[in-house]
């Protein structure tokens, strides 16, 4: 696989104001999320909801890739048709989550490391055969009194950047998320001086690691406040920290961000995209894009339940906030588009 190839994978993923739906809950997280809203937590199960999205009509005019887990990518829809095609068919691209998951950090109270580097270039082989064009690997950064620590970010961000080099050396694309979490008490103050500093970290790793930066995504979280924090700033004010941060820290070569939603409500992650695209847009030179999985999926979730008779209105919802999105990145949404769905 050529340079060429993965820029123009790259480029694709965030081409014509759409973005990237993350399907790839784990299965001890999918099956989290299943039992809050009473859906029995099954294999098939698992396989019958990512059948009622990947068979959503017209996914494709707002969603360029979607992001699988290991177990999805196995499966098929209920008449055999490999999920992988179904996906290509509808002229998405398949990626594929390639992370082991998030472990306690030896030596670090309250700090985790993301394991999956042994057998990694394997499992790209695999993958890669399969149909898979890109990957994903997600780091988890805590803010909380005394960390992150040096330890934690240097750690996070050497692993991103050794997978990011296999994912190129085997030909798919590697999306690079370093997620600093909301949790907490933080200022958007200091996530945004984390958020820099992690960022800062990533691409000196990626340097050294020889990754093609015009050849990967970076999936950041946008720069909030703490979730318990008393001071919210306005989604005007969070448009202006976040931009002004991956100004600082993110390299002009990267083609694309797509933000993770990170718990942040579907509504209140579109309405903050949007002002980063009406404020900025044209004086950016990386498209600011969307890889949600919670924020594109909830209200779909909550609708299906399990139920074959719920599956045309969860479509019709999930439709939508893929609709919404697309409009955020052009700096077209508005409050008034959740009131006419369409
Ligand atoms: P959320 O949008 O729900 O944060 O998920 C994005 C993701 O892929 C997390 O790794």
């Amino acid at each position: 696989m050529s340079s060429q190839e993965l820029i123009a994978t790259a480029g694709a993923m965030v081409a014509e104001d759409k973005g990237l739906l993350a399907i790839d809950e784990s299965t001890p997280t999918c099956n989290k999320r299943f039992e809050k809203v009473g859906i029995p937590q099954t294999e098939e199960a698992r396989r019958s909801y990512r059948e009622m999205i990947l068979t959503t009509l017209g996914l494709g005019e707002f969603i360029s890739g979607i992001i699988l887990y290991d177990e999805t990518i196995r499966q098929s829809r209920k008449d055999g048709t490999p999920f992988v095609k179904v996906i290509t068919d509808a002229g998405i691209i398949p990626g594929i989550k390639v992370d082991t998951g998030v472990k306690d950090m030896a030596g670090h109270l309250g700090e985790k490391i993301t394991e999956g580097l042994d057998g990694l270039r394997d499992r790209l082989a695999e993958y890669s055969q399969m149909g898979a064009r890109f990957a994903k690997w997600r780091a988890v950064i805590t803010i909380a009194d005394g960390i992150p620590s040096r330890g934690c970010i240097e750690a996070n961000a050497q692993a991103l950047a050794r997978y990011a080099a296999l994912c190129q050396e085997a030909g798919l694309v590697p999306i690079v998320e370093p997620e600093v979490l909301m949790d907490g008490e933080h200022t958007l103050k200091r996530c945004s001086e984390v958020t820099e500093e992690v960022l800062r970290t990533v691409f000196k790793e990626l340097y050294t690691q020889k990754v093609t930066l015009e050849g990967m995504i970076l999936k950041p979280n946008m720069v909030l406040p703490g979730l318990a924090c008393p001071t919210q700033e306005t989604v005007d004010e969070v448009a202006d920290a976040t931009v002004r941060c991956l100004l600082r820290a993110v390299p002009a070569a990267v083609p694309g961000i797509a933000f993770l939603s990170g718990g942040q409500s579907g509504e209140l992650a579109t309405a903050r995209l949007n002002a980063m695209n009406v404020r900025f847009k044209s004086r950016l030179p990386w498209a600011l894009a969307f890889s949600f999985a919670r924020a594109i999926q909830q209200p779909a979730l909550e609708i299906w339940k399990g139920e074959e008779a719920t599956v045309l209105s969860a479509q019709q919802a999930l439709y939508h906030r893929a609709k919404c999105n697309r409009a955020a990145r052009r700096g077209e949404y508005n409050a008034a588009m959740e009131r006419t769905r369409t």
